[in-house]
């Protein structure tokens, strides 16, 4: 299927950047990725032009997924999804890493190049080198008969709708939900239960309700981030599932407001990063409930102690942080698709409190098309 992108669409409708336009039009963008693809018989989602057998899904023995900035943290919290619905080993790298490094091109990994324009020139390359090869590459692209979607021997369109600002938002969200799509589907042609089917399903179809739950938290959002704007950096951290969505939040602070950030993954705070804690470098915690609640709880404790200031985007109020955004809990495997949301909002606010170019920062392009 595809979809027609009206002029409408371009349209700032009453919103003064597209950046706003494009974070407020979220919860439809992923009822749009969502819609006609699930299957409640056979608890798993039918993806139209993956041009993959289930015989040949069965025998995929790795996944690679390679992207640059936003699309490469969207492949991130994708391989994490793959490797936990479908147990295939699965990986992200930088686009442009994987094709200047002579890499091993393995018959039985599957390639998943993942783009929002679908013309970046390094995944684009990747893509060409790896066909060269003839490995098997699939895409996760955003912008239909774009390069790579026309280069790629099947994939998924993300449905995110045109996206203008050159600080990706939606287009993000909508790949990580293409990316659930995808490890459902491999999961429930490999070992993934009915049950557990089911489970994701009904956590997708709960999405764009909670995603209209935390737009609705902007008001708090804009205050917070009008108390942090005054940071020269922060840090941000995550574990697991939440530290692909530290890495993107931190991306989106630097390039809209020009804040220093920094990601860590939470555990690696005492072989290093502990240093730089003071109550000038405020800390971004993500603390999604899940089985690593106390393990994030204890880093809080950790940067508390070294009168770090924290804010926390969790489930519930986390005491040890001097201010939490409280985000709707949905199945583990999906919480990173909401956590990141109101993070986007506080980039935005925070480059709007600063009088930044939302939609145009200096020195990007949205979609680089040369090396
Ligand atoms: C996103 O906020 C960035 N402007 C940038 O990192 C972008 O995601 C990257 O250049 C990849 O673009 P693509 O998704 O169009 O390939």
């Amino acid at each position: 299927t595809t979809v027609e992108w009206e002029a409408e669409s371009y349209d700032m409708g009453g919103h003064d950047t597209y950046m706003h336009k494009e974070i407020a039009e979220q919860a439809e963008a992923v009822d749009r990725v969502l819609r006609g693809r699930i299957d409640d018989r056979f608890a798993t989602v039918h993806l139209g032009g993956l041009n993959l057998e289930p015989g040949e899904a069965r025998r995929v023995r790795r996944i690679k997924i390679l992207g640059c900035g936003t699309s490469y943290h969207a492949g991130q919290i994708g391989a994490q999804l793959i490797e936990e619905l479908a147990r295939i080993p699965s990986d992200a790298e930088p686009a442009s890493e994987f094709r200047y490094r002579n890499p091993v091109v393995d018959p039985d990994t599957l390639y998943v190049a993942v783009s929002q324009s679908g013309e970046t020139y390094d995944v684009l390359a990747a893509v060409q080198e790896l066909k060269r090869k003839g490995a098997r590459v699939l895409g996760v692209v955003n912008v239909v008969g774009s390069a790579i979607a026309r280069e790629a021997d099947g994939g998924t369109y993300v449905h995110a709708g045109p996206e203008v600002c050159v600080v990706s938002t939606k287009c993000f969200t909508n790949t990580v939900v293409a990316f659930a799509l995808l490890a459902l589907h491999l999961g429930r042609i490999r070992d993934l239960s009915v049950s557990d089917g089911k489970r994701i399903i009904e956590g997708l179809r709960r999405l764009p309700g909670q995603i209209d739950e935390i737009l609705k938290t902007e008001p708090e959002i804009k205050k917070l981030a009008r108390e942090y704007a005054d940071a020269k950096s922060m840090l941000f951290i995550g574990r697991v599932r939440g530290y692909p969505v530290a890495r993107e939040a931190s991306l989106k602070l630097k390039e809209v407001s020009y804040i220093h950030a920094e990601a860590y993954p939470a555990s690696e705070l005492k072989h290093g990063p502990l240093a730089l804690i003071e109550p000038a470098m405020p800390t971004v915690a993500i603390v999604p409930d899940d089985d690593l609640l106390e393990k994030n709880r204890a880093a809080l404790e950790e940067i508390k102690a070294r009168s770090g200031r924290i804010l926390a985007v969790a489930h519930q109020v986390q005491e040890k942080a001097d201010h939490t955004i409280v985000v709707p809990k949905n199945e583990d495997e999906l919480d990173p698709i909401l956590m990141g949301i109101p993070l986007q909002l506080f980039a935005y606010h925070t480059a709007l409190a600063l009088g930044r170019d939302i939609d145009k920062p200096r020195n990007l392009a949205k979609s680089v098309t040369v090396e």
